[in-house]
């Protein structure tokens, strides 16, 4: 074919290409045009003895296809006669594989000198003999290819090869180098770390592995990689068995220590997390860039200064301990008045702020998310906790600038945890510049908000350090603003702010405030802060803050209480308005140099954090299985019937069963058609993720696209972490037909959420009526789900059976909530959706749907109460006891429960 990579009028030499990758190669460039000279000495896999038989059948076979190819029969030690017997052959060379080799295989501690020295001498000598001949040659055409076969036994060590993994990680450095010093005459290096059924390995691996792993799945690449129009060079690849792949280095992001002053052995220790861990890396690929964090560190060797105030070695970078805190509703109420939130209480717009039950739910004004991360400084300052190198007292501190980003809307309550960090340090002239960044996690780990706070410390600039970046940002356009808003604060509005944590006596003490020359005490620059992000929030977010981004803003001067705050917008693009903020009576500019960013989309919550595919079943089942979870079910502390809690593959695909039916996208996502066979005992399942919303089902789909065979005890060793899937693969007892690559789809098991797994598997075994496509039938010869005690006590799920068989009958019952409600149950903890929506398919069903408008959260006993009087549920919630978030509306029709909790199912 045209398209075919050829060889015409080349010259390759292989190496040891009497036996196994050598042969093939020599075959396939033999085949496809090139004279070939056929190296090999014919020993031993060991190295003992010669025989020109070898190379000579090599050359027979080439010559039978209609090749051209001479054989020889020298060491590669004496590789200049190998490229002698090639120039004088065919009078020049192109290609050379590198590729003879033998082993010497014994552990360390008995090896010889001469089982070293041999290795060595075949390896890495006999590479570099016939190398060295070929690459003046090379370098004259202005043309070349050089292979080196180097092993994975020398990337990753391999017990009794310490010789031979030296030498051949040896030559992948060989090859590096090369692949430098050649570039510029086109003489191009790489290495392959082949695995291939040989003569070699076939002591090492079991025959049918040997089968498989034909020579002739290796070639293919290296023919690649010695072609023309392959211009790769300094690559190693691992290649065999099908797959082909290439190497890189990966480095840990690692810690830079400054040069000013000793690192100590206990500073190594200290910082071992972030040297070790590859959490965040780097992938150097030359010299050049492997120094580059070393040569940018240099600079500190002189120091970057500071004074008795401010040692910037010491300070900058310095990372806090981690903080934790919470917040709740109440918080972001008392936050909400504090900055003018729902000054008018009729202002339907603002109600949501401050007030948990109003229509739409209640909403957090985004600029909250300073206070927090404020608050926790303030806890640092009072426990007298400051950076290292950092001297002077709070007294010459004045709050400069302020950014806050959010990552999405605030949670209406978190539990959060704050990451601190000195992030900049800049001199000046006559005073400091020092940046705290704030990095705030909500419970799961996942970024909630990030705080830069920008302080000025008086008088202690001066040193001649850097000057930091230029401070002329986001000034207003040359026009007249889009939009403006004035607001009067109230005279109390200090003692307000407050409240939210900073009690700072110059906000509320006039001797105080006096002292430090004000006439009575000012507002808190940040309560001017948040005024300024409601009115941006108010002119071009109608209000609702769940789009706010971002927020940057320089305190320019100070603002009394009482005083009229006038905000001029300008709307620079659809998510970025500039503002300024002045004072009316005043007409002093008091926020300048600001901006509000804006999400073009309301960001979402990320989703639950993914383990490892099979861990995301194991956490649940392990959990499952434990008697903490066992309790937990029963609501007792007994767990006596732990063993009636071992899950069964029926559990885990009931498991699987759930996750799609609550995983909306997943069957457009995946399209894949998955048949388990289970085997001893034997069982079938169909995991349809490709036809309408998909399921599963017992038995085997007419049409599947991968189908996997294992034994059910590797099948629940796999899912419970206990075995590692790729080795049952190899190890033959994972059997995938069909389309193999699909079998990668299911990685979608990783993001399956381990409470909600438990909460099946109990359910199953509770003898509860599972919900959605849980299995409707399992298989008989599949292990019967043991009829344990163990949720007994849970009388959620009866009480939904008879709620969904009540909507059966009467479809309109709840038509007047006309939505999607969580119920989550405590107490035995249960999770269920209604979908009250007209027409909705499945009314009742287990589990959480975050897309729900509602949540209500209650004790399993004071649902019971519930359905016996609904009219309790405004009793429940005024005491604590009915949890709402989200939209209020939908929890004040709850009349269809009434007296559910009588209904004989439940009793
Ligand atoms: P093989 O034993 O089938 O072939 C090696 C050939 O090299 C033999 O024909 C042998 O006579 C020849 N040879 C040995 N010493 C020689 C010398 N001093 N001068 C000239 N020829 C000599 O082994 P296989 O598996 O084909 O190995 C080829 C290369 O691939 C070797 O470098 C080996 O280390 C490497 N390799 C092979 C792996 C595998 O899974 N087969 C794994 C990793 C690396």
């Amino acid at each position: 074919m045209a398209n075919d990579l050829r060889f015409d009028g080349r010259v390759v030499i292989i190496t040891g290409a009497g036996n196994g990758l050598g042969r093939s190669h020599a075959l396939l460039f033999g085949a496809r045009g090139a004279r070939v000279v056929v190296n090999d000495l014919g020993g031993s896999a060991h190295g003992a003895g010669k025989s020109a038989a070898a190379a000579d059948q090599v050359v027979q076979e080439i010559k039978a296809a209609g090749g051209e190819a001479v054989a020889n029969h020298d060491s590669v030690e004496d590789g200049d006669k190998i490229v002698q017997c090639a120039l004088s052959s065919f009078g020049r060379i192109d290609f050379l594989v590198n590729n003879a080799g033998i082993l010497r295989d014994t552990s360390f501690q008995k090896m010889t000198d001469e089982d070293w020295d041999l290795i060595y001498r075949v390896h890495v000598r006999g590479a570099y003999k016939t190398t060295h001949a070929a690459w003046n040659h090379m370098r004259d055409a202005g043309y070349g290819r050089i292979l080196f076969t180097a092993s994975a036994a020398g990337i990753y060590g391999n017990f009794g090869q310490a010789n031979y993994a030296t030498a051949k990680l040896g030559l992948v450095g060989f090859s590096n180098t090369l692949a430098i010093e050649g570039r510029k005459k086109n003489v191009l290096c790489n290495a392959i770390a082949p695995v291939a059924g040989s003569r070699m390995t076939e002591t090492v691996l079991p025959k049918e592995l040997i089968d498989a792993l034909r020579p002739e799945f290796v070639t293919p690449l290296v023919a690649y990689l010695c072609h023309e129009s392959c211009k790769e060079t300094g690559g190693l690849f691992e290649v065999g068995g099908g797959f082909v792949g290439k190497l890189r280095w990966e480095r840990a992001k690692g810690h830079t220590f400054r040069l000013s002053r000793p690192i100590s052995p206990e500073a190594i220790r200290d910082h071992f997390g972030e040297i070790a861990g590859f959490a965040e890396t780097t992938h150097p690929a030359d010299i050049t860039s492997s120094m580059q964090p070393i040569l940018t560190n240099l600079p500190t060797a002189k120091g970057r200064g500071g004074n008795e105030l401010i040692d910037v070695d010491e300070a900058l970078g310095y990372e806090f301990p981690e903080q934790s805190s919470s917040y709740d509703e109440r918080d972001l109420s008392i936050y909400a008045l504090g900055v003018g939130a729902a000054h008018d209480p009729s202002d339907a717009k603002d109600l949501p702020l401050v007030y948990e039950l109003s229509g739409e739910g209640f909403r957090a004004l985004p600029t909250f998310a300073v206070v927090p991360a404020l608050n926790v400084i303030f806890k640092l300052a009072k426990e007298g906790r400051q950076a290292p190198g950092m001297h002077y007292g709070l007294d010459r501190v004045l709050h400069g600038e302020q950014y806050t980003e959010i990552k999405r809307p605030l949670p209406t309550h978190a539990k959060l945890t704050h990451k601190l960090r000195v992030k900049d340090i800049f001199d000046k002239g006559k005073n400091a510049l020092v940046i705290t960044a704030i990095t705030t996690y909500d419970e799961s780990g996942e970024e909630l908000a990030y705080n830069e706070l920008t302080t000025f410390v008086r008088g202690a600039g001066g040193w001649g350090g850097e000057r930091g970046p230029s401070s002329d940002v986001n000034t207003p356009p040359d026009r007249a603003p889009d939009a403006t808003i004035t607001e009067k604060t109230r005279l109390d509005q200090a003692l307000l702010y407050r409240l939210s944590g900073d009690w700072n006596p110059l906000h509320a003490d006039p001797a105080f405030a006096q002292a430090f020359g004000f006439p009575r005490p000012i507002l808190h620059g940040l309560c001017s802060y948040g005024f300024a992000a409601r009115h941006v929030i108010r002119s071009f977010c109608d209000n609702d803050p769940r789009t706010f981004k971002s927020i940057k803003a320089r305190f320019a001067d100070s603002v009394f209480p009482g005083e009229t705050l006038v905000t001029e917008m300008w709307k620079e693009s659809d998510t970025r308005i500039v503002f300024r903020t002045k004072v009316l009576e005043r007409d002093k500019v008091v926020i300048s140099n600001a901006a509000v960013e804006l999400y073009k989309e309301v960001p979402r919550q990320r989703a639950k954090a993914a383990v490892s595919a099979p861990a995301a079943v194991a956490t649940s089942v392990s959990a499952a299985a434990s008697g903490e979870a066992q309790a937990k079910a029963k609501g007792s502390a007994d767990s006596k019937d732990a063993v009636s809690f071992q899950p069964t593959s029926a559990d885990i695909f009931a498991v699987i069963a759930d996750h799609i039916q609550r995983t909306q996208d997943i069957v457009a996502r995946i399209g894949t058609t998955f048949v388990f066979k289970l085997t001893s005992p034997e069982s079938i399942y169909t995991l349809d993720l490709k036809n309408g919303a998909g399921g599963v089902t017992p038995g085997a789909a007419d049409k599947a696209d991968v189908t996997l065979e294992i034994a059910d005890a590797d099948f629940m060793a796999m899912t419970s972490g206990k075995a590692d899937a790729q080795k049952l693969y190899f190890g033959g007892k994972l059997k995938i037909s069909g389309n193999v690559m699909a079998s990668q789809k299911l990685t979608f098991l990783q993001k399956m959420d381990p409470e909600a797994a438990m909460r099946v598997i109990v359910a199953r075994r509770g003898g509860a009526s599972p919900t959605g496509p849980a299995l409707a039938t399992t298989p008989a010869s599949s292990s019967t789900p043991a009829p344990a005690a163990a949720a007994k006590e849970a009388r959620s799920p009866a009480l939904f059976g008879a709620l969904r068989d009540r909507l059966a009958k009467n479809p309109g019952l709840a038509a007047e909530v006309g939505g999607v409600l969580n119920v989550q149950v405590k107490s035995p903890d249960r999770g269920y959706v209604l979908d009250l929506r007209p027409g909705a398919a499945n009314p009742v069903s287990e589990g959480q749907d975050p897309q729900a408008a509602t949540t209500l959260t209650l004790a399993e006993e004071d649902l019971l109460s519930l359905c016996q009087d609904p009219s309790q549920a405004h009793d429940l919630f005024m005491h604590g006891k009915l949890r709402v978030d989200g939209d209020v509306r939908l929890a004040t029709h709850l009349g269809f429960l009434k007296g559910l909790a009588q209904t004989p199912t439940v009793s």
